[in-house]
């Protein structure tokens, strides 16, 4: 029996995506894995609205939505705090929490515990974990726990210090087989998708041909089978030029700016509010003999 949703309003999960990995294998173009970051109700739930498959509280929430200038700072229960939000927006596409740093890098119960939390008190459905061969353990005690997760192999923003900073990774033929040994432990402890990040499109190319679960690319080329970005970048949200990989699709930090100076002009000059946008004292009508009160309190 086919898990395919038969309609575009199907709720997205993680057999289908499965699924879908397979079907892509006979033609690459069809049945491409569409993920975006959210990290608050209203963009949780525009991304389910607009049909998003797999939506991502990314712990890039410290740097575009808290100011932090790494991923690292973020704490479990910030992470837990945003998921919750999101949680609220998204009913259709499959929710995925990011692990923050050091929530899953030492005690491998310690990391059950915390990807416990996730779905127990965020009600997310997968949780996400970055780093490939050194994850198998705790990968595979999540999966065993019914806890699916996607893995995150390439350049993985919280080992930003041990890379010694945000460089594309798997470019020498040692590396990138290094890079091939990390997908396939993703894999093989049971993961059920992996993303690609920073890596040449030829590796990620090779890597996605290699593996039985879908690969997401960012910054990873076109040959993967699902692409992530994160929302803020895509959407010209950021305070410095984006990354080479990403398309901005608008740019709605400048549609903010350009509102906010208008609406400061218009208080300035008393242009705002006008009358219309003004309630009213309560008004005595005489219509022959009957008293009406209009008591204008409607919103
Ligand atoms: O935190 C994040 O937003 C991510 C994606 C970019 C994959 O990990």
């Amino acid at each position: 029996m086919s898990v395919i949703p038969s309609g575009n309003n199907a709720k997205v999960t993680v057999p289908e995506l499965l699924q879908r990995k397979s079907m892509a294998a006979a033609d690459f173009t069809k049945n491409k894995i569409t993920c975006l970051t959210a990290y608050d109700y209203p963009t949780g739930r525009l991304l389910d609205e607009s049909g998003v498959d797999v939506v991502l509280v990314g712990d890039s929430v410290a740097m575009v939505a808290l100011g932090h200038d790494s991923t690292l700072p973020l704490t479990m229960e910030e992470a837990l705090h945003h998921t919750k939000a999101v949680r609220r927006g998204v009913e259709r596409a499959l929710l995925v929490a990011d692990m923050p740093f050091g929530t899953y890098h030492g005690d491998v119960h310690e990391a059950l515990g915390n990807a416990l939390r996730f779905v127990k008190e965020a009600h997310a459905e997968a949780v996400k974990v970055e780093g490939g061969e050194r994850r198998l353990e705790v990968i595979a005690r999540l999966v065993e726990a019914e806890i699916p997760v996607m893995g995150h192999v390439g350049l993985t923003p919280q080992s930003v210090n041990a890379m010694g900073g945000y460089r594309v990774q798997g470019k020498t033929s040692d590396k990138a087989e290094q890079l091939l040994r990390d997908a396939r432990a993703v894999e093989a402890a049971g993961a059920f998708a992996v993303v690609l990040e920073g890596i040449p499109r030829e590796l990620a190319a090779e890597i996605t041909r290699s593996v039985s679960i879908p690969t997401i690319g960012i910054g990873a080329g076109p040959e993967c089978d699902g692409q992530i970005l994160v929302l803020h970048d895509m959407l010209g949200l950021t305070f410095q030029a984006p990354p080479k990989f990403v398309r901005r699709y608008a740019n709605i930090g400048e549609i903010i700016s350009q509102a906010v100076r208008e609406y400061c002009a218009d208080v300035r000059r008393g242009a705002f509010p006008s009358d219309a946008e003004s309630y009213h004292r309560a008004r005595v009508l005489r219509m022959d003999e009957e008293l009406t009160v209009n008591s204008d309190c409607d919103w």
